[in-house]
């Protein structure tokens, strides 16, 4: 059992350290405060490091590779290798397993100090990223690198492009960042402003005791959409308006803005520009405080809602006439307004949940994991590795081997499907039977709102290849039925897939 078990052993070896060497800049004292910072651009540092030591194991693992039809009809050379005696009997499953296994390296990375969470507890980060770099040690110095596996530069905003136009991400890879972490769902890691942690999003609706409808915070009037045309024309269209901000105020601003908005029906959550995907704050205190927002902002400010038909979205200036009289409306009628709050008694949708879920892991771990993926994605398809079988077949049947794992997590754990069933249920079924038999408990477990947490039981929201953008797997992702799965699987050997849980 002893090389077969090393072996397994190591393939799960692995260590991201992202460690921090320059001083840091005044940004990081208050995590919350990250959202006011100008664009920050970090540069980040990834070396993979390969010590002697490993290198020789992986040399050792592929002679053993190698050598193994003779070692199997040999006699083994000691009682260690007795369990090779079996694989006459062997499973596809096993034989699969052992054979696909790659032996990665270690990969260590560094980045500046200044760079969100990097002074923040790390034991929850998948892939055990080590901040609190020791810049008297020299990492990347002290060890010899065979084949460097470059340099990665990222940049992390969250600020909207329209304001800060570098944010957009095609002019950012153009000019020359391998990774972007902005606001975007499509970019490479996004940083949201929604977190579980730090919104109380389920918390309790109070009696809406104001006498104006809605409450505005709007501190500037000027903006790069129709924000104030808005404001004006829904107060043109007798919408009593109670302005904290510095944008028409007509109330004294020094208040605690979530415990304001409980007391309205309504709040105006606009934005300064309309951007996908852009949803600040403003949004989200709003469902905290149990007020339905009114919206100027993101075209898809409907992905964000909790509910269907928990928002209303000024999506053009024409809509002001018939958001005012929506407002009206559900004024009038407590029932309707209370079905637009349904979701706080009863919890958000399965598709606002995952969403939000997206960032019970922290960008800067999310950011680890991307960048180990990207690593061992390469390391898979070097020269050095032998050439993986991925699928095995006797008889009439055909064993695929297909790695999954959960979102925010980093290791894979293996699947298999039979080519008689290569069917998108038979996936749902073995993801859910892999996870089942591991006891999984979803990243996000901890994170939630106790009352929306669900019990032990395992839902799949959506299942996608690896590698793909957050927009693309929450919202425009799906395989067009078993004939579309088939193909991908059977095109990408050893496909590797994510798992939303919910
Ligand atoms: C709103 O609906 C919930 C159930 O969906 C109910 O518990 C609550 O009492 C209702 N509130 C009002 C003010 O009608
Ligand atoms: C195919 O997989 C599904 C889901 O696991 C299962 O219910 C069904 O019985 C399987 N069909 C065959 C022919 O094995």
């Amino acid at each position: 059992m002893g090389i077969l078990s090393n072996l397994r052993g190591s393939r799960t070896q692995q260590g991201l350290a992202l460690t921090d060497g320059s001083p840091p800049s005044a940004s990081v004292s208050n995590k919350k405060k990250w959202s006011n910072l100008m664009p920050l651009v970090v540069a980040l540092v990834v070396i993979a490091e390969i010590a002697f030591l490993c290198r020789l194991d992986m040399a050792k693992n592929a002679a053993f590779f190698d050598s193994w039809p003779e070692m199997f009809y040999k006699s083994p050379p000691s009682g260690e290798v007795e369990v090779l005696a079996t694989p006459v009997t062997e499973s596809c499953e096993e034989w699969l397993e052992r054979e696909d296994a790659v032996v990665y390296s270690k990969i260590l990375a560094r980045i500046p100090s200044g760079f969100p969470g990097a002074e923040q507890e790390w034991k929850t980060c998948a892939v055990s990223c080590k901040f609190g770099y020791d810049p008297s040690k020299k990492i990347d110095a002290a060890f010899g690198l065979p084949q460097p596996l470059g340099v990665a530069s990222v940049l992390r905003s969250m600020e909207s492009a329209s304001y800060y136009s570098e944010n957009n991400i095609a002019q950012a890879r153009g000019r020359g960042y391998n990774i972007v972490m902005t606001t975007s769902l499509s970019s490479d890691v996004p940083v949201g402003y929604f977190s579980w942690a730090e919104y109380d999003i389920m918390a309790p609706v109070m009696p809406k005791t104001e006498t104006a409808l809605a409450a505005a915070f709007i501190s500037n009037c000027g903006a790069r959409n129709f924000r104030l045309e808005a404001l004006v024309g829904l107060e043109n269209a007798n919408i009593k308006i109670d302005s904290y901000g510095g944008c028409h105020r007509n109330r004294d601003g020094r208040v605690d803005k979530v415990e304001a908005l409980k007391r309205y029906k309504f709040s105006l959550a606009f934005e300064n520009s309309n951007e996908e995907d852009y949803v600040t704050e403003k949004f989200f205190q709003s469902l905290v405080a149990g007020t339905v927002p009114v919206v100027v902002g993101a075209p898809n400010i409907e992905d964000f809602a909790p509910s269907p038909g928990s928002i209303l979205h000024i999506k053009e200036l024409e809509d002001v006439q018939l958001v005012a009289k929506r407002m009206k409306y559900l004024a009038e009628n407590p029932d309707a307004y209370n079905q637009s709050l349904r979701w706080k008694y009863e919890g958000p949708s399965d598709s606002f949940k995952a969403l939000v879920d997206m960032a019970a892991v922290h960008s800067s771990c999310r950011l680890c994991i991307h960048l180990a993926t990207d690593i061992r994605e390469k390391e898979e398809k070097s020269s050095d590795v032998k050439k993986r079988p991925c699928k095995c077949t006797r008889g009439s049947e055909t064993v695929y081997h297909l790695y999954v794992r959960e979102r925010g997590r980093f290791e894979m754990d293996s699947i298999f499907l039979r080519s008689g069933n290569l069917t998108l249920e038979a996936l749902e079924a073995a993801v859910l039977m892999r996870f089942k038999y591991l006891k999984h408990v979803p990243v996000w477990k901890d994170e939630r709102p106790e009352s929306i947490r669900g019990g032990d039981e395992l839902k799949v929201h959506r299942i996608y290849p690896v590698g793909l953008t957050q927009r693309q797997a929450l919202y425009t992702f799906k395989f067009k039925g078993d004939t579309d799965l088939r193909s991908y699987i059977e095109n990408n050997p050893c496909a590797k897939f994510e798992v939303i849980f919910v």
